[in-house]
């Protein structure tokens, strides 16, 4: 116990200048108090040096020249040059769409197999890059515009923390880390648009859950589709079933029409939208995607303009597929 003579008006002994009441007289009444803020400083400095930062970016990926490009690829700034309505998709188009939606599939999970700890996420991307020009395709977030610069990669990773639309770098994974791969495939002129989130090496609990209540939610959410069914109710059901279980949906990112535009109408929320009164009818093409979080559902952006993470830095997981609504139902393309 230390004892003080200071009267609290009177410099502080420690040489600060500053008046004994407003610098050490805590420290020397409540050495406990002193030492539990010091115990909450450096918990915090040890999270945040576990938290997710940019790395270093690898050199452009190159296309050969006889895959064909999306119109936005041409662009410098990524910009679509026509953007396809969110009504029913021809026959042809349809049929075309389960090719790419195969495709997709077929790379997330050469993908998802290249995912183990020590592996860095460019090495992802490479294999993300490699598998759709084996496949004749064109990785569709190559040079897709965005708020700051244009998407410099081939597949989005998103480790932790991170929402989404994370740029693959020197990032290495390390055991116990969540990292979502999202797939796109420009095939044959259509898009096949795929995620999900795997676990690198032994996780624990607490996201292994996470990860398996996301997985659900995209079920969920398929299981809301029929003709006749309304945009809302696909997120009511995810909203409904994430809360359920203690999670946050994210709101600043939705499931989105696609097909000969990468992004089109309608939006799919992951949330109860009073406002998504749109009907769904046979050969709508759209995706689901739902962001789920163990803490809260606020995100930020970081600086590249793509980055989103979770506000609170809690963990999040994300699952996606391209669908299809049939006469009577759904059919998943990119199963
Ligand atoms: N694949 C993402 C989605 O599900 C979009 C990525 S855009 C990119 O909509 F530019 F970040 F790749
Ligand atoms: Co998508
Ligand atoms: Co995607």
């Amino acid at each position: 116990m230390t004892t003080t003579t200071l009267a609290s008006n009177q410099p502080c002994w420690c040489g600060s200048g500053r008046r004994y009441k407003r610098c050490h007289r805590l420290a020397d009444l409540d050495p406990a108090r002193v030492a539990a803020e010091q115990a909450r400083q450096e918990q915090q400095e040890r999270l945040a040096a576990s938290y997710v930062r940019p790395g270093r970016l690898s050199p452009q990926r190159q296309v050969p020249a006889h895959i064909p490009r999306p119109d936005y690829a041409l662009d410098p700034h990524g910009r679509p040059r026509h953007r396809e309505s969110g009504r029913p998709k021809d026959p042809e188009t349809i049929a075309l769409m389960r090719v790419a939606g195969k495709a997709a599939a077929e790379v997330l999970q050469a993908v998802g197999d290249a995912v183990r700890p020590g592996v860095t996420t460019d090495e992802l991307d490479a294999v993300a890059h490699e598998q759709c020009l084996q496949r004749g395709g064109y990785p569709s977030p190559l040079g897709y515009g965005g708020t700051v610069a244009p998407f410099p990669k081939s597949l989005c990773t998103s480790v932790n923390e991170v929402i989404c639309h994370g740029i693959p770098d020197s990032t290495v994974l390390k055991d116990g880390d969540i990292v979502n791969c999202d797939v796109t495939i420009f095939l044959d002129g259509v898009h096949g648009d795929t995620n999900a989130t795997f676990l690198v090496g032994e996780v624990d609990e607490a996201s292994r859950r996470l990860v398996d209540v996301t997985r659900d939610c995209l079920e969920v959410g398929i299981g809301a589709v029929r003709p006749g069914a309304r945009v809302r109710d696909i997120g009511r059901a995810i909203q409904t079933y994430a809360e359920g279980h203690g999670y946050g949906v994210v709101r600043a990112f939705v499931g989105h029409g696609i097909g000969r535009s990468f992004h089109c109408d309608p939006q799919i929320f992951h949330y109860d939208n009073p406002d998504a009164r749109q009907e769904l009818l046979p050969g709508m093409t759209f995706t689901i995607e739902p962001m789920i979080t163990i803490g809260d559902w606020h995100h930020e952006m970081w600086g590249d303009g793509w980055t989103a993470v979770t506000a609170d830095r809690s963990r999040t997981a994300q699952f996606e597929h391209t669908l299809l609504v049939t006469d009577d139902a759904v059919e998943v393309l990119t199963r």
